[in-house]
């Protein structure tokens, strides 16, 4: 079968002829791979050079957000069945820590996880690939054509899921009890930020809205760029981020009592921390790979972030309960939002068309292989 990913020797993205795994443990399940998502960490490690690969291997396959259909079962599976559209996780756990021994290996506490198509493991730019049925989330009919959303989603869940975990500190959050943080209207009365209009920040912004917060979003492409009207489609509104400054937002919105970073921006990211507002969580996603020296008054932001009881989060990855709330909540945005996310994979390419899906592509929002040329029809 054809498969896409780095190798040991070779230079940039290359193509592999691989067998066809197979089922050997009774809990494993063969997947037909449907769609693949490209994202932003696999164009990182290609550009890098990253060739994070396993022990005893001499290839990495890549892509770590996929939809498939089950083909075969081992004789102990027994939540999946051939013909089921299913969603591979991403993270396989040190098998040593207590989270990860508790389904928590997005907050793996050794460091000693895998990561599917990213770290050690092959990943989803394949044809077939086999896993234990624990890490494959079964799609709810109807959502099958955007189903390969639900990783970037998923990530977008984990990190909201931390924000309202920790804000959970604020019962009273307003004077309405129904907008209290473990109820579904718990963003209302707020304010969000979210910074960058890529697929993090859309599904961030996607949650916020679908928690009736008021919900703004600084980029710096023009507004009629494609990333922006979507996110205006969900009734977010658009800053330009070109030449913004701390006051000019606060005068734009007010004080945001969430921002959602996710440009991986870190000079605009950390120059906005001082405009959160009270009692207010900031939560980073973006994962910025080089360096940059950020000048701020140091004594401004500590004492901004005491006196106004502030929390800084940082979130990776998510765990299987996180696919499950994004394929959920992914069912209500399409509702409540005109069918949003049908319109959030902008470009799809044949497996074998790589080097085109990984050019540049001018205006677009989220670019998949389409791998199984047979499945237009999911
Ligand atoms: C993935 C996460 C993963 C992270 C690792 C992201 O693109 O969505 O699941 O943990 O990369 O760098
Ligand atoms: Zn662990």
């Amino acid at each position: 079968m054809f498969a896409v990913g780095l190798a040991r020797k070779q230079e940039g993205l290359v193509d592999f002829e691989l067998k066809k795994p197979e089922i050997k443990g009774p809990k494993d399940v063969l997947v037909r791979v449907l769609q693949a998502g490209i994202d932003g960490t696999d164009r990182d490690m290609i550009q890098r050079g990253q060739k994070d690969i396993g022990e005893g291997e001499d290839f990495i396959v890549l892509g770590h957000e996929a939809v498939g259909r089950v083909e075969e079962v081992g004789r102990g599976v027994r939540n999946v069945k051939p013909g089921d559209i299913v969603v591979p996780t991403v993270r396989r756990g040190c098998g040593q820590c207590a989270s990860c021994l508790d389904k928590g290996s997005d907050m793996c506490s050794t460091g000693l996880y895998k990561e599917r198509g990213i770290h050690k493991l092959h990943g989803y730019f394949t044809e077939y690939f086999v896993d234990e049925e624990q890490y494959l989330v079964v799609v709810p009919p109807g959502l099958e054509e955007v189903a390969v959303l639900a990783e970037p989603m998923s990530i977008a869940e984990k990190a909201m899921g931390q924000v309202r975990h920790i804000q959970a500190r604020l019962p009273w959050g307003c004077f309405h009890p129904e907008h209290s943080f473990d109820r579904p209207g718990w963003g209302a009365c707020k304010k969000a930020l979210v910074i960058g209009a890529g697929p993090i920040g859309f599904f961030g912004a996607a949650l916020l809205r679908l928690a009736d917060m008021v919900t703004y979003f600084i980029e710096i492409v023009p507004e009629t760029a494609l990333k922006v009207r979507r996110m205006q489609e969900m009734e977010a509104q658009y800053i330009d981020g070109r030449g913004i400054t701390p006051e000019s937002l606060v005068k734009r919105m007010g004080n945001p009592d969430i921002v959602f970073e996710a440009s991986g921006a870190s000079e605009l990211a950390l120059g906005l921390l001082p405009v959160g507002a009270r009692n207010g969580a900031f939560v980073f996603t973006g994962i910025p790979r080089g360096q940059s020296q950020v000048c701020m008054d140091g004594d401004l932001l500590l004492r901004q972030m005491v006196r106004l009881n502030q929390i800084i989060i940082g979130s990776i990855n998510s765990n299987r309960r996180h696919f499950e709330a994004a394929l959920q909540n992914m069912v209500e945005i399409d509702k409540r939002f005109d069918n949003v996310l049908h319109r959030v994979i902008t470009h799809s390419f044949a497996l074998k068309d790589y080097r085109d899906a990984f050019a540049p592509i001018p205006d677009s929002l989220k670019v998949i292989f389409q791998v199984d040329e047979g499945a237009q029809a999911i």
